[in-house]
């Protein structure tokens, strides 16, 4: 008799409901941009079910976000992940990259028939801290001539990688008008002298400003599209008035130099000395003074020499022939 109440309570673990079949934490926070890790206990008889992360105030029709396949695989879907410990009767949620929006009631949850064991945990997301003012960086201010062009980048954090970025003009933040924006995706965008690309792998965007007008100087934003107040940076861009268009423009900082191969130690001595990098004459700001103070100067003086050293025509012959004419 005692071997066929051992066989019914093997054949019906489930049947041992007065225990908590999944239990959690009742409340976790974290914040925004942050993550959260919830840990979902449950009793080891629904080892082999599949596990899952549901959103909703109500258990009956709070949405799933992410589901197990009853094995110990990692299943991510967007920024939430799950991950069944079947040894230790434990389902971990991990919630990544979060939002404010993020904040509400979820439930872990265990699929059997019927009624789904499960246990409600209420999200709290705290707003981002004060240095989400410096997620987003550039320079603070550029320059560059008239007809020229001018680019500008702008580093975000990591986090902003799926987001729009634009590029705006005016002196206040709240108010500047939105001259090129992105798709979110890596594509080049180009508006007018304006284009702009976004780079997910360094999280760096490029604002290109072409053939440069006077009218340009002013305030400028590097900005992030999201949800309340977008993350901006202020950069001032100054325009130098174009100059003649064959001389004194003043050389575009070379960025990459070339590296001159090192010399080995025992041919040190005959390696001639790196000659300098070809640049044009006129591009020199030295060959324009020389060109415009030096040689008029020169030509004025050489003019003086001239003028003093003239052949004497006129008085030299009257002082040599009667000279030649009394012999
Ligand atoms: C982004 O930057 C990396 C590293 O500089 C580069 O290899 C990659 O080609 C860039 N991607 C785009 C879309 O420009």
């Amino acid at each position: 008799m005692w071997q066929f109440s051992a066989l019914l309570f093997f054949l019906l673990p489930g049947c041992s409901t007065a225990q908590d079949p999944v239990t959690g934490p009742e409340e976790v926070s974290s914040q925004e941009q942050g993550s959260l890790i919830v840990q979902c206990q449950y009793a080891s008889h629904w080892k082999d079910y599949r596990k899952y992360w549901c959103r909703g105030a109500e258990w009956s029709s709070c949405k799933i976000l992410v589901e197990t396949d009853a094995s110990e695989c990692l299943v991510k879907e967007n920024r939430v992940s799950i991950r069944d410990d079947q040894r230790n009767f434990i389902f971990t949620v991990t919630m990544e990259d979060l939002r404010m929006s993020d904040a509400g009631i979820y439930w872990c949850g265990i699929v059997k028939s019927g009624y789904d064991p499960m246990f409600k945990v209420r999200v709290g997301i705290e707003p981002g801290c004060s240095t989400a003012q410096d997620l987003l960086t550039g320079p603070k201010e550029v320059s560059s001539q008239e007809q020229g062009s001018l680019t500008v980048r702008c580093q975000y954090g990591s986090w902003w990688k799926d987001y729009r970025k634009y590029w705006c003009r005016g002196a206040e933040w709240s108010s500047c008008k939105i001259l090129v924006e992105t798709d979110a995706s890596e594509c080049l965008v180009k508006k007018n002298r304006v284009s702009m690309r976004d780079n997910q792998t360094n999280f760096i965007f490029t604002v290109t400003m072409e053939d440069l007008r006077m009218s340009d100087a002013g305030i400028y934003w590097c900005g992030i599209t999201k949800a309340g107040y977008d993350p901006m940076f202020k950069v001032h861009v100054s325009i130098d008035p174009g100059s003649s268009p064959w001389c004194c423009t003043i050389p575009e900082p070379t960025t990459s130099s070339p590296v001159d191969p090192q010399p080995s130690m025992t041919t040190i001595d005959t390696i001639p000395a790196p000659s300098p990098q070809p640049r044009s004459l006129l591009s020199s700001p030295y060959f324009c003074i020389l060109l415009f103070l030096e040689l008029p100067l020169f030509l004025c003086m050489l003019c003086a020499i001239l003028w003093v050293n003239r052949p004497q025509t006129w008085s030299g012959r009257q002082g040599i022939w009667p000279y030649h004419e009394s012999q």
